[in-house]
């Protein structure tokens, strides 16, 4: 895997970003490093900064109900940040809305859903096509 991969979480999502960074081993991890409650739109920011710096890396994003973290997210402009609840839309929002974030709900989704979307995600690339124009009207 030679693209960057940025991850963060917060207190909510950080026993599923360690397990995902145990499993993966390649992620550039942005914190929370413990179970301290802090608050989420800062690792959102953190997170989405690094994604724009970085061209053609993507991030993921972990909290609670993965809410949070995708209002957050989508605050910056160029980042389109995606709520996952299966595989299937982790494919479809690389192919039709070519989202460079993915976001967790961590206490929502099993660890090997999680697992699978993710690589999902990073495994599926932009369809381009009668998409494109729509992504741009963003
Ligand atoms: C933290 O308790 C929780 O509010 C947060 O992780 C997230 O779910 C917010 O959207």
């Amino acid at each position: 895997m030679n693209k960057k991969i940025f991850i963060a979480s917060d207190h909510a999502g950080y026993e599923m970003k360690t397990k995902l960074n145990k499993y993966f081993n390649s992620f550039i991890d942005l914190g929370t490093n413990s179970f301290e409650s802090v608050d989420y739109p800062d690792f959102a920011h953190k997170l989405s900064i690094e994604v724009l710096k970085n061209e053609g890396s993507l991030g993921i994003l972990i909290c609670g109900t993965g809410v949070g973290m995708s209002i957050a997210a989508n605050r910056s402009k160029g980042i389109r940040a995606g709520l996952v609840n299966s595989v299937e839309v982790a494919r479809l929002i690389r192919q039709h809305n070519d989202a460079n974030v993915l976001v967790i709900p961590g206490r929502f989704m099993k660890d090997e859903d999680a697992k699978n979307c993710v690589q999902m995600f990073i495994d599926t690339q932009f369809e381009a096509g009668r998409h494109k124009k729509r992504v741009e009207k963003i």
